[in-house]
């Protein structure tokens, strides 16, 4: 059985489409383009082509000032008087009603904690003990390496009572089974940008009798997502990539609603007792998404993830994606403009209604050649074993930055200068 790959969202007009065809008309489209006001809340190099948001988001106003607030305003003055009359100790769900409204969930669907790591063990435990007699976990293989690691180990602590099935994507839908209790899979693959059609493979989930758990690390931000529409029972995601929260921002987790009194967590720490300053022996869970915090959130960064969720208000996602689907067709077109430089092939799908906000290009000397862009002011990334990749975040990427990102990398490659291009030793962080 194949999987149906679709995005139900913005049918661009032919007319609409029309990619600019030179440098000028690309400075033509980013004045008239409704998204453009935003990207003066970014505090953006202009020396610097920034397309790895789906990595790292930049930083915005919003968020110097708010952590700036936190610190001095709050915590310098206030001490701990803070959690009460800043509201510190509400600032997870407070977090987690504004992301709500990017992933098709209700306010109080969504709670900002943890790292998305932490979040997939939390809730793919909670689905581990509710499993009944079922022993399947599904998820495809070169899934993001946490979220497999972090399967594999919950499995292994079920001491063989779960296991984990990882598959191929085309065998993905047959390895959906009776025996199986859920489903993890990541909604914009982090290398190829693939996306999954969240309906369809929820709704295979859902035929079987297993709940359905999407990571959105890569969509969040950069497209509209419905997860009430699609009926998925879990998400979780990254705050870093596209909502600019910061460097190690907190996650996010949703639970659909209905089953808040059902799910049980695993890493019961106090922050989610019915009442933690009651401190009793026994642990008794809170009610909604509460049960699901575990211990004293890291609050700047919940300051600076504040501050970045500004740059979504009043956001059209419909309008974000419209962008990105344009961004990433036209830094193809131009890569491949006359046919490809030799050595370098497009690895994301090539219809973009499959692809997320990042585009990867294939070649064997990748990690020079990213290294030479870089040192150009053009920012991406290199994932093993040969792939660039770049990303297009719409609140700031601007139509003539594309063209000179793709122009740059057309260059680097044909040209060779990567060759003699100092930092071809890797470094830590690729
Ligand atoms: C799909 C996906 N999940 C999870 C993560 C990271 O999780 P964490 O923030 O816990 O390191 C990433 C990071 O790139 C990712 O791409």
């Amino acid at each position: 059985m194949a999987v149906k790959h679709e995005i139900p969202t913005y049918e661009p007009a032919p007319a609409e489409r029309r990619l600019p065809a030179s440098r000028a008309e690309c400075e033509t489209r980013d004045a008239q383009d409704a998204l453009a006001g935003r990207r003066a809340k970014f505090a953006l190099d202009p020396a610097v082509i920034y397309l790895d948001g789906n990595s790292l988001g930049p930083l915005t106003h919003t968020a110097a000032r708010r952590v700036e607030g936190m610190l001095h305003g709050e915590w310098g003055r206030d001490l701990i008087k803070s959690w009460n009359v800043h509201g510190w100790i509400d600032l997870p769900k407070r977090l987690g009603a504004k992301i709500a409204r990017l992933i098709g969930a209700k306010p109080e669907e969504v709670l900002v904690a943890d790292s998305t790591s932490i979040n997939l063990f939390k809730l793919a435990a909670a689905a581990t003990r509710g499993r009944g007699t079922r022993r399947r976990i599904v998820s495809e293989t070169g899934n993001f390496p946490t979220d497999l690691y972090v399967l594999q180990g919950l499995t292994q602590l079920s001491g063989g009572a779960a296991e984990l099935v990882v598959v191929p994507r085309e065998r993905l839908l047959e390895a959906i089974n009776e025996d199986t209790f859920l489903v993890v899979l990541t909604h914009v693959h982090y290398k190829s940008g693939e996306c999954f059609d969240m309906k369809a493979v929820t709704a295979r989930a859902h035929a079987v009798g297993a709940r359905m758990l999407w990571d959105l690390s890569h969509s969040v931000g950069a497209l509209p997502v419905d997860l009430g529409a699609s009926g998925a029972d879990f998400a979780v995601g990254c705050t870093y990539k596209y909502l600019n929260g910061g460097p190690g921002s907190p996650a996010f987790l949703y639970v659909r609603s209905d089953l808040h009194a059902s799910v049980e967590p695993v890493l019961t720490g106090w922050m989610g007792h019915d009442a933690p300053f009651e401190f009793s022996d026994d642990y008794r869970p809170a009610t909604g998404m509460t049960r699901h915090r575990c211990g004293t959130p890291s609050l700047l960064a919940f300051a600076s993830l504040e501050g970045a969720l500004e740059a979504f208000d009043d956001l059209d996602l419909d309008d974000a994606r419209r962008k990105s689907i344009e961004l990433t067709e036209l830094f193809v077109a131009i890569v491949e403009a006359g046919g490809a430089p030799a050595g370098l092939r497009l690895a994301s799908p090539r219809e973009s209604a499959r692809r997320g906000s990042h585009v990867v290009f294939a070649h064997a000397d990748g990690y020079a050649i990213m290294q030479a862009l870089i040192a150009r002011g053009v920012i991406g990334d290199f994932r093993a074993p040969n792939l660039l990749r770049f990303g297009f975040a719409p609140l700031y990427v601007r139509y003539v930055d594309v063209w000179d990102a793709a122009e740059a990398l057309r260059t680097v490659v044909e040209s060779g200068s990567y060759r003699t291009s100092p930092g071809s030793v890797r470094a830590a962080v690729t």
